[in-house]
């Protein structure tokens, strides 16, 4: 029997701002997984928020796209409205972008990673979530972590790694997606993901070689871009991720030291800003300063038929310190350039925020030049 987990998010209303999720919004959606969970559609679940989204952890055994779970989601979102339009809060049902359920939330707003996979014997699995960033961002870790032998010392000595890993890539832009190979692709493979707010890594497999089925992902991360569904810019992409670890996968420690960078991101403040993105405990993920900086959380857990344990909250780490201090001499840097790029975003990926509206307003002023 395989197993589906399910990551399903998205920003129903912000506390206050965009800075945090409501607890009485939680607490709607433990009702509302726990009701499943009672009834046998979900094996087990566990809530959560990164800063202003909320986060639906699930368990199941019936496959991905599943309309039964995915209509239990966005009826949890919808639930999590009315309580937040009810509490005044910030942005109600800002990324329910459909008024009603069509048999798969895809398109509709919520960011989803999931996947079905074989259990182990134990199953190492840890669920990150980012907020005020885009899918691009798991680009850079997601790289390290399976492809990049100075970050994952097993690619080199364990002979379950050593034949490297498949990845799958989507052209967000174009709606087309390649598989590439690692070690063999690596250089064709950067000059894609590199170009993150374009080329994002949507899922990873085991090679034909491993002892794992080449067809089961070993991690997968949502790649759904709001500005595509509503043609404007109406909130950001906060996009989650799920990584399987150990046993001829990555070690845990090799799969969270890809987040050991702050590397930067963009879709800080208005979705329109360069920043790092700092790895913080689920209490720290809460979006202040100049609406960040980008933040990325990690809740570890073992699975067994389907069932979890409680999570461990993994970047909750002293060992991490070092790389949240980096990130916030960067995040002064960064800011002192104020409205130049590169902390502000190229022009072109300034097309779904609210500048091409002034540069409209400017635009009767421009006269040609001899
Ligand atoms: C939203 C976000 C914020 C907002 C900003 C302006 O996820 O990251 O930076 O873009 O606070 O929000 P509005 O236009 O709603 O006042
Ligand atoms: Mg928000
Ligand atoms: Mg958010």
């Amino acid at each position: 029997m395989k197993t589906t987990f399910s990551i399903i998010k998205a920003d129903v209303g912000g506390w206050p701002g965009h800075v945090y999720v409501h607890p009485d919004l939680k607490e709607i959606a433990n009702k509302k997984l726990t009701e499943a969970r009672k009834s046998g559609l979900l094996k087990d679940f566990h809530v959560t928020n990164c800063g202003d989204d909320l986060e639906l952890i699930m368990t199941h055994t019936n496959g991905e796209d599943s309309k039964e779970v995915h209509s239990l989601a966005w009826d949890t979102f919808c639930e999590a409205t009315e309580k937040a339009k009810e509490l005044g809060l910030y942005g109600a049902g800002q990324d329910l972008l459909k008024d009603a359920f069509s048999g798969n939330i895809k398109g509709m707003g919520p960011g989803i990673a999931e996947m079905e996979f074989t259990e182990r014997k134990a199953e190492p699995i840890v669920a990150f979530m980012m907020d005020k960033t885009e899918p691009g961002a798991f680009n850079f870790p997601i790289f390290k972590i399976f492809a990049d032998p100075f970050n994952t010392a097993g690619l080199i000595i364990d002979p379950n790694l050593h034949d490297g890993f498949v990845f799958e890539v989507w052209d967000i832009q174009e709606h087309k997606h390649v598989f590439m190979e690692t070690p063999e692709e690596m250089y064709g493979l950067l000059a894609l993901i590199g170009a993150k707010s374009r080329f994002v890594i949507k899922r990873v497999f085991p090679k034909k070689s491993s002892k794992l089925p080449s067809d089961e992902p070993v991690s997968a991360i949502s790649t759904e871009k709001l500005y595509q569904i509503a043609g404007e810019y109406v909130g950001k992409d906060d996009p989650a991720g799920v990584v399987r670890a150990q046993s001829g996968l990555p070690a845990l420690g090799e799969v969270l030291e890809g987040f050991s960078l702050g590397h930067l991101v963009s879709g800080w403040m208005r979705g329109s800003h360069n920043g790092p993105l700092m790895p913080v405990s689920v209490g720290q993920a809460k979006c202040t300063r100049f609406d960040g900086p980008p933040r990325v959380i990690a809740l570890g857990f073992q699975l067994k038929n389907g069932k979890l344990t409680e999570p461990v909250d993994l970047f909750d780490d002293p060992a991490f310190d070092r790389t949240r201090v980096e990130a916030q001499h960067i995040m002064d840097y960064m800011r002192r350039h104020g409205p130049f790029e590169p902390h502000r975003l190229p022009m072109a990926d300034m097309e779904y925020t609210t500048l091409p509206k002034v540069m409209k307003k400017l635009g009767s002023r421009f006269e040609k030049t001899k």
